[in-house]
């Protein structure tokens, strides 16, 4: 059932599902990998930012190695420092954090890497190549500019920018830049999202006419605020430098934080960017003083009738996360890495004739059929779009990436379109939803 997709997979592409350089051979064999995958996709038009990878394969050599540093070593920026360690070709050289139990725990990581509490001191080291930040969305623009302005290459987190204005600013102040920048949506270097897009290409699903994504947590959203702790200035408190995500002067909640993702990869595998956005939030569940919602609902609009319906809550975690990606002929979800053709040829008699008497009904529901029987999910088991199941989700192949961009001296191509499109949609999104109107794309953006 529904195996029509088995045995058609880049073998390349699955085998680097399975990263995790941890020893010299398993390293050495992370970038034979690489350099292979990188050399092989047929769909390198829509994958540009595949191409430093291609151009320069992946070097180890002590005298090729970038120097870089973090910003912003909490929760996020902890496990891109814990990636850069394992990433061939990188020293981390620098660490910044104006927390003190951040930037000390992360020291404590790294030998030899220097410590700094204020991002432009850092900006100002010598022999620095470029920064990763991973600080609250607020300060993305303003780290962004300031590490432009020191000529270093530069990896942002996403949500791209706090206002559509920064994401402006972010793309006029790199456009003609010759520095890489890159963005934190790790599926577009995942190889399981890399396979989704080349068998929707290859019309294994039919045109895509739908895309539905979703992010289902439950849990209040919360880290722990200790009692008593250091000087939380900036920030009014530390809960509102530990939770910042719930505060809008930091963050545009569950769209920037979530959405982003789905949104990127929506983006991405329509090859397009909204017309238009209207939805509804509001804060149902988690009456706790926070202000962003805990739930949210939109449907995108695109120039070709497609819509991408997108909803995100954390008071039930039953359907998870998925991004869910229709035609006429199948359906990806590109989260558990499955396709689903839409007519699975039959199962053998035996097994349809258990499976009718332990539904009491047939499987097919004929067009004009009679009104009782229950047009119920298609209970199919789909094929796997990658052969080996990875924990990566592509972080770990876009270090790698920014790494060799560096080292090949030029911009990412794609990269700034692909941030600026999630970043803008998902606050399309927030804007509709606060004014409770439809909000158009904004004229005269320049991605
Ligand atoms: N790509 C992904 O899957 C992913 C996942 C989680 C978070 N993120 C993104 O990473 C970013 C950080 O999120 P997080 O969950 O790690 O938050 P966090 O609160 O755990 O970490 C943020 C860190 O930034 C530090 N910081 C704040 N202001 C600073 C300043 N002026 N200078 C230096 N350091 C400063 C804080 O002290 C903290 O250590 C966000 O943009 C978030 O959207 C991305």
């Amino acid at each position: 059932m529904g195996l029509a997709f088995n045995g058609n997979m880049d073998p390349e592409l699955s085998s680097l599902s399975s990263l995790g350089p941890e020893t010299r051979a398993q390293r050495r064999e992370f970038l034979k990998r690489l350099a292979m995958v990188a050399g092989s996709s047929a769909l390198l038009a829509e994958l540009p930012w595949w191409s430093p990878l291609r151009a320069a394969p992946v070097s180890d050599s002590p005298s090729d190695r970038v120097r870089l540093g973090v910003i912003g070593i909490g929760s996020r920026g902890s496990f891109l420092l814990a990636n850069l360690l394992r990433t061939p070709g990188v020293e981390v050289a620098a660490l910044c954090d104006d927390y003190p139990p951040h930037l000390e725990a992360a020291l404590a990581k790294v030998k030899g890497a220097k410590g700094f509490s204020d991002h432009r001191q850092m900006l100002d080291m010598p022999g620095l190549d470029g920064v990763l930040i991973a600080v609250p969305l607020f300060l993305h623009a303003r780290m962004c500019l300031d590490a432009f302005a020191a000529g270093k290459h530069v990896f942002c987190e996403k949500s791209l920018a706090y206002s559509i204005e920064e994401c402006q600013a972010i793309a006029d102040a790199h456009r003609g830049s010759s520095k890489v920048f890159q963005i934190g949506h790790q599926r577009m270097f995942s190889p399981v999202f890399l396979r989704a897009l080349e068998l929707i290409r290859d019309g294994q699903i039919g045109q895509i006419t739908q895309i539905r994504a979703y992010w289902h947590r439950n849990g209040n959203w919360r880290n722990p605020v200790p009692a008593t702790g250091p000087d939380p200035s900036p920030f009014p408190s530390l809960e509102r430098r530990l939770n910042w995500r719930l505060y809008l002067d930091y963050s545009r909640g569950l769209m920037t934080e979530l959405a982003s993702h789905h949104m990127q990869v929506a983006n991405w595998f329509l090859g397009a960017r909204p017309v238009s956005c209207a939805g509804y939030g509001s804060i149902n569940y988690w009456k706790d003083g926070r202000e962003v919602y805990d739930n949210v609902n939109l449907v995108y609009r695109y120039n070709n009738g497609t819509q991408v319906i997108y909803d995100s809550l954390i008071s039930n975690r039953f359907y998870g996360m998925e991004v869910q990606v229709m035609g006429p002929k199948g359906t990806i979800e590109g989260e558990t890495g499955k396709i689903f053709a839409e007519n699975p040829p039959p199962a053998p008699g035996i097994v349809q004739l258990i499976n009718e008497i332990e539904h009491g009904f047939f499987d097919t529901v004929p067009i004009g059929g009679p009104s009782w029987v229950p047009e119920l999910k298609k209970d199919t088991k789909g094929s796997y779009l990658v052969r080996e199941h990875t924990a990566d989700d592509g972080t770990a192949i876009s270090m790698a990436a920014f790494a060799n961009a560096i080292r090949a001296g030029k911009p990412i191509p794609g990269m700034m379109e692909q941030a600026c499109r999630a970043g803008v949609s998902v606050l399309m999104g927030h804007n509709a939803m606060e004014q409770q109107q439809e909000i158009s794309w904004p004229e005269g953006f320049r991605e």
